[in-house]
């Protein structure tokens, strides 16, 4: 794949990218061997085909499927666009000139193609000795409009794969603090506001879930606060919530040896919502002002560690059963949730969090599990979702299940051990947490913050899976009742 993709016009271009529907329907002004090649038996245009064509003296030229032109949607896009990639990938080419000029939706075409070359550049190895080698790839287009759109995506790429990065960076180097610089570091780059809460701060501020969530580690806990303001805005802010876990080893109600591994990957939420904010400052800009909290530990086990059957005190006087120290994250996105409603003065809330294993099982890795306290908050995420590509699936969030997670001896217990509809569970202890009439939604990544497939445009790890769906949210504004 890429090393990394840019945009550029360059005098000469190594290959000329063009789109065919079902049918075969090319542009009659394209060259003979163009003509000859989209005939070929074995291409019929279907979305994921590609062939070539070597016209004389000039460029070759990809000639990519697009599928039936009736039902081109962004998803099909997406595939088409992804097969053109890795073919470019494959035939090494440095400087492409792109033009689809009979796609609908120039400008989201644009982007899509920009997201997709940059999306699929990201690799997990950065950590190897002798990386693998890749060429670089410079991307233009004739058509103003997809050329803007290109851009557009190729920056939203990289927003992403910052998210992936830090998703993918191992514990013994992602700690906390490490997250907080980072975020300090992107923050000071783009103009954003940055503030960590950390050491006796924390316990200033009562911020209890991260306080035991996170006191086994000699890696020491934080509130990492970022915040977005168009010039002049007095508006309520959006405010993410990101679960931060840089380490989930279960704590005393420790993982097993083939749950463990791949728990650098708990603080995905955290990242999305660092990547988001990226793009957001950079790029998105919209008029509603954005603050981020992130809340960040490591779930570890040590003689000081929080134990079941501890009971903590929140900020807002709630008092919590520890049942099960590996349900940790709904711990501190509570101290998030509390400090966001308390301090923000929030629009409204979006938390963001690799919560549940069940919601991997229910959904895998297709789609997030979503709840809302608001039906136009939901409809809000779920077009942000059509757009972006980062899938979510509406879970109930309903009065029902809020007996699952009573205690006999504090207000909530954290998890309820009879062991059904955990991602539900989650959402239900969350909401105890979210003021009565405050649109409000979480969003449980533990399924599509990583993946282990290499086809399309997905490639193996970390996804960087809502990055674009939260600056979607926010790039028009964001509808509550
Ligand atoms: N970080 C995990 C959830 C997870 C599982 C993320 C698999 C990614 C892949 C979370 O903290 C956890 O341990 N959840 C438990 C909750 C249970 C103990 C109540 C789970 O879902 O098993
Ligand atoms: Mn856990
Ligand atoms: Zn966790």
């Amino acid at each position: 794949m890429f090393r990394s993709v840019s945009f550029g016009i360059d005098a000469w271009v190594d290959c000329e990218v063009i789109g065919a529907f079902e049918g075969r329907e090319i542009s009659a002004a394209e060259d003979n061997a163009v003509q000859e090649a989209a005939r070929r038996p074995e291409f019929k245009a279907k979305v994921g085909q590609v062939v070539e064509a070597f016209p004389e003296g000039s460029p070759r030229v990809l000639i990519v499927g697009l599928g039936d032109r009736e039902k081109v949607t962004f998803a099909t896009l997406r595939k088409s666009f992804a097969a053109a990639v890795r073919r470019l990938s494959a035939t090494k080419v440095s400087s492409v000139n792109v033009r689809f000029d009979s796609l609908q939706d120039a400008v989201m075409s644009g982007r899509i193609f920009g997201e997709v070359a940059g999306t699929l550049g990201w690799n997990a190895g950065f950590l190897k000795t002798t990386p693998t080698e890749f060429a670089d790839l410079k991307l233009s287009s004739t058509d103003e409009a997809f050329a803007k759109g290109l851009k557009y995506g190729i920056s939203m790429a990289d927003a992403t794969n910052f998210a992936r990065d830090l998703a993918n960076t191992p514990p013994n180097f992602a700690t906390p603090l490490w997250m907080a610089e980072q975020a300090q570091k992107m923050a000071e780059a783009t103009g954003l506001s940055c503030r960590i809460i950390k050491g006796d701060e924390l316990e200033k501020e009562h911020l209890t879930g991260l306080i035991n969530v996170g006191k086994a580690s000699i890696n020491p806990p934080c509130l990492i606060r970022l915040e977005y303001r168009p010039e002049g805005s007095d508006a309520k802010p959006v405010v993410f919530v990101g679960k931060t876990i840089t380490y989930d080893t279960g704590g005393l109600s420790i993982k097993g040896k083939t749950s463990m591994p791949g728990m650098k990957g708990d603080k995905a939420g955290g990242c999305a919502v660092l990547g988001a904010m990226k793009a957001i400052a950079t790029l998105v800009k919209p008029d509603v002002p954005v603050v981020a909290i992130l809340v960040a530990a490591e779930n570890s086990i040590s003689s000081n560690a929080y134990r079941p059957d501890d009971v903590i005190t929140y900020r807002n006087g709630k008092t919590v059963e520890i049942t099960n120290t590996d349900a940790e994250g709904r711990l501190v996105l509570a101290d998030g949730l509390i400090w966001a409603a308390e301090l923000e003065n929030p629009a409204c809330i979006i938390d963001m969090a690799t919560l549940t294993g069940g919601v991997v099982t229910a959904l895998g890795d297709e789609f997030a599990g979503y709840f809302s306290t608001d039906a136009l908050l939901a409809g809000d995420l779920e077009e942000a979702a059509k757009i972006s590509g980062d899938r979510i699936w509406r879970l109930p969030l309903d009065e029902a299940y809020k007996d699952m997670m009573k205690s006999p001896v504090a207000d909530l217990q954290n998890s309820n051990l009879g062991g059904k509809a955990h991602p539900v569970q989650g959402a239900v202890f969350l909401w105890a947490f979210v003021p009565e009439g405050l649109p409000w939604a979480h969003i449980d990544i533990a399924g599509v913050s990583n993946t282990s497939k290499d086809s399309g445009p997905l490639n193996p790890g970390q996804t960087g899976f809502g990055v674009r769906l939260l600056c979607d949210l926010v790039r028009s504004g964001v509808s509550v009742s």
